[in-house]
């Protein structure tokens, strides 16, 4: 069923965590990166395969060489993994020659560690698929990260940009809500942040009361 929402990426490289939001249908993508891969203890290559095996949208490995030419070495590798691979770089002129390399050869590719909307122009005219602007970093040095994806929103409808904007580093719901009000078309947050999305103190205290009343009616359904 086709499902017009802003798309969930997780992003982690718990593969429980990221099996359990996709047996709910909550699961568009993923995204990794080399600190996620070092918190699962895992090789990268068996985690991202393991990964690409219970998601079908795009799944963010990242490379980690700072020139060019290695990055798209690392990248081709990765891409081996699986179809569903996007390759990560990270917002350099390294990475966006990379970028630009694997987009030309079809792959889907994401630019990470995007702070400003000249970074993201930069990286539409490489030929992105993705652009990562990282809300929760720039709110902990005291700038707007919303502010950012909204002036990106801006930019790329002012010239029907194809690369989509992919907020990153997400520490709170409503940080998710902001950037769908914003029209972000993806937003990639830690597994514990998409679940608290269904918490609301009025939910548990009106359950609380309606079991409550239900109690006294002495009836059963089942
Ligand atoms: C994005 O792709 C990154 O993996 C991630 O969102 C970074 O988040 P952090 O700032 O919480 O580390």
């Amino acid at each position: 069923m086709q499902v017009n929402s802003i798309k969930f990426f997780v992003d982690t490289a718990d593969v429980a965590a990221i099996r359990e939001l996709n047996d709910l249908g909550m699961v568009d993508g993923v995204t990794t990166n080399p600190s996620l891969i070092l918190k699962s203890g895992r090789n990268i290559l068996e985690v991202t395969r393991e990964i690409c095996d219970i998601v079908s949208g795009p799944v963010s490995a990242e490379v980690v060489a700072t020139d060019a030419k290695e990055m798209i070495a690392e990248g081709m590798k990765l891409a081996k993994i699986a179809k569903n691979i996007a390759i990560k770089v990270p917002l350099t002129w390294a990475g966006l020659t990379a970028c630009k390399a694997f987009a030309s050869e079809g792959h889907m590719v994401n630019v990470t560690l995007c702070f400003s909307a000249a970074q993201a122009i930069l990286a539409a005219k490489a030929g992105a698929t993705f652009i990562s602007p990282f809300i929760g970093r720039l709110d902990d040095n005291n700038f707007d990260g919303t502010d950012l994806i909204e002036d990106i929103r801006i930019v790329y409808d002012n010239y029907d940009t194809r690369t989509q904007i992919l907020a990153a580093s997400i520490r709170s719901v409503n940080h998710i809500v902001d950037c769908a009000k914003i029209g972000a078309d993806v937003v990639t947050a830690p597994p514990a942040v998409i679940k608290a999305m269904a918490n609301h103190i009025l939910t548990d205290k009106g359950l609380e009361v309606f079991l409550a009343d239900w109690a006294k009616t002495g009836q059963k359904i089942l």
